[in-house]
């Protein structure tokens, strides 16, 4: 792969609808195919939220777009390119039966580039329903690519784009919004693509004060079957920090924390930051933005194939108490939009089971009482919600969980 030269200092998501080009694009801008699990390998589509990194730099003697690369090589006037900064690029799932996945790799972005194919009629049901999550999630940097550019005419090509220009404008997203004809499989236009995320995207100020937290969206075991036990590494930690500074060494806690089939409860374990991993290789200390792998003394046990996933981790006492019942103030959407045809939202009613996403934990929610928008919930797994977590409500329908509105943690 590329060499990244420093760590990565912001997140941007992918969205869209399914295969319009979201993964091809992340390979277009890092030179990494994301989506290699056998599974996904075999159907075709990104399953998991996948994770590369890109450094972006600017030539100097050249004009933009052309001064813009994430490669390092000026192929236009050959002068030297600048670093401009590192970004991670959160990979997201388009499948409709992966909104859980979409909305805990939304919960990690800091912007996002919303793709969508050129040659299907504008908008496909998850361009819809992407787009209400990252609104929902409050992602509020948006540039979008107007992708499979190679595969219409030119006249097809502006009709495609003024009808995303109507349909960005129904929500709310004005001309400042940049839409980039792309073709991420020819490569075209992605220096443009670059120079949009530069100037539209920016990385957010940081809080380097407060306890470091981190959000769990991957957990891993890394030892090979049949390990020694005195060569056992520690269970891994994949997620991207929130606030603060965590260092080697670090004395940390994960919570809601490991499942105890005896007690059937879940319990906060503390553990040892051992190692910290970034793109760039290994470092002691880590700030906000991009994904980071961190080294625990946890028993690879618990953290083997995404156990922990949705767990928060942070200094041992300071993390927000978990909870196992939610009271929210609830904004429903005035239609589901992720269904072939769109229907009108109907009131929340006590009993029923809601999918809630809440950061990058999914955990099914009984309604307990409804008062006009006050909704109580029972949680059927206890979460840790991050400081001003924006909770993503979503019901089932028919065969499917559609995202239906939102939530603000009132109690
Ligand atoms: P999901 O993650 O499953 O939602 O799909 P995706 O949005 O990541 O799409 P992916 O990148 O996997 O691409 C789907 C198919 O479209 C693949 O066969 C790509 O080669 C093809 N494709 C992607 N971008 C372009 C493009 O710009 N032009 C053309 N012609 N094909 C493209
Ligand atoms: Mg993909
Ligand atoms: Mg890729």
């Amino acid at each position: 792969g590329r060499r990244i030269p420093r760590q990565p200092e912001v997140n941007i998501g992918t969205a869209g609808h399914v295969d319009h080009g979201k993964t091809t694009l992340v390979e277009a801008l890092t030179g990494k195919w994301t989506s290699a699990h056998s599974e996904e390998l075999r159907r075709g589509i990104t399953i998991k939220v996948g994770y590369a990194d890109a450094a972006i730099y600017r030539c100097t003697g050249c004009d933009p777009p052309a001064a813009y690369n994430t490669d390092g090589d000026c192929t236009g006037c050959g002068g030297e390119p600048e670093l401009r900064r590192v970004v991670s690029f959160v990979d997201c799932p388009g499948h409709e039966s992966l909104m859980a996945n979409m909305l805990s790799g939304a919960s990690a972005m800091d912007g996002a580039v919303l793709v969508v194919a050129a040659n299907e009629p504008i908008p496909q049901p998850q361009t819809r329903e992407h787009l209400q999550a990252l609104r929902i999630v409050g992602v509020e940097r948006l540039v979008v690519a107007l992708n499979k550019i190679d595969l219409v005419s030119w006249n097809d090509a502006l009709s495609s784009y003024e009808r995303l220009r109507e349909f960005l404008e129904e929500h709310g997203y004005g001309d400042d919004v940049p839409v980039i004809p792309t073709s991420a499989q020819r490569r075209l236009n992605i220096d443009a693509l670059v120079q949009a995320i530069e100037e539209h995207i920016p990385t957010p100020p940081r809080d380097r004060s407060k306890p470091p937290m981190m959000q769990v969206l991957r957990s891993f075991d890394v030892n090979k079957p049949g390990t020694e036990l005195s060569e056992l590494k520690g269970g891994i930690l994949g997620g991207t920090l929130m606030q603060g500074v965590l260092r080697v060494g670090d004395e940390v806690e994960l919570r809601p924390g490991i499942f105890d089939p005896d007690r059937q409860k879940y319990f906060p374990v503390t553990t040892k930051v051992v190692s910290l991993g970034t793109s760039a290789g290994l470092v002691d200390s880590v700030e906000p933005g991009g994904l980071i792998a961190v080294g625990t003394e946890l028993d690879p046990f618990f953290t083997k194939g995404d156990q922990v996933v949705g767990d928060v981790m942070g200094p041992p006492g300071e993390l927000p108490d978990v909870v196992d019942h939610l009271v929210m103030d609830v904004e429903l959407l005035p239609s589901v939009v992720g269904a072939t045809v769109p229907t009108k939202v109907e009131p929340l009613r006590k009993g029923e089971p809601l999918r809630l996403n809440v950061g990058t934990m999914v955990t099914l929610g009984i309604v307990s009482e409804v008062k006009g928008s006050r909704v109580s919930l029972s949680l059927r797994r206890p979460v840790c919600p991050p400081p001003n977590a924006r909770v993503a409500i979503s019901r089932r329908i028919e065969d499917r969980w559609r995202l239906v509105g939102s939530g603000r943690i009132i109690g």
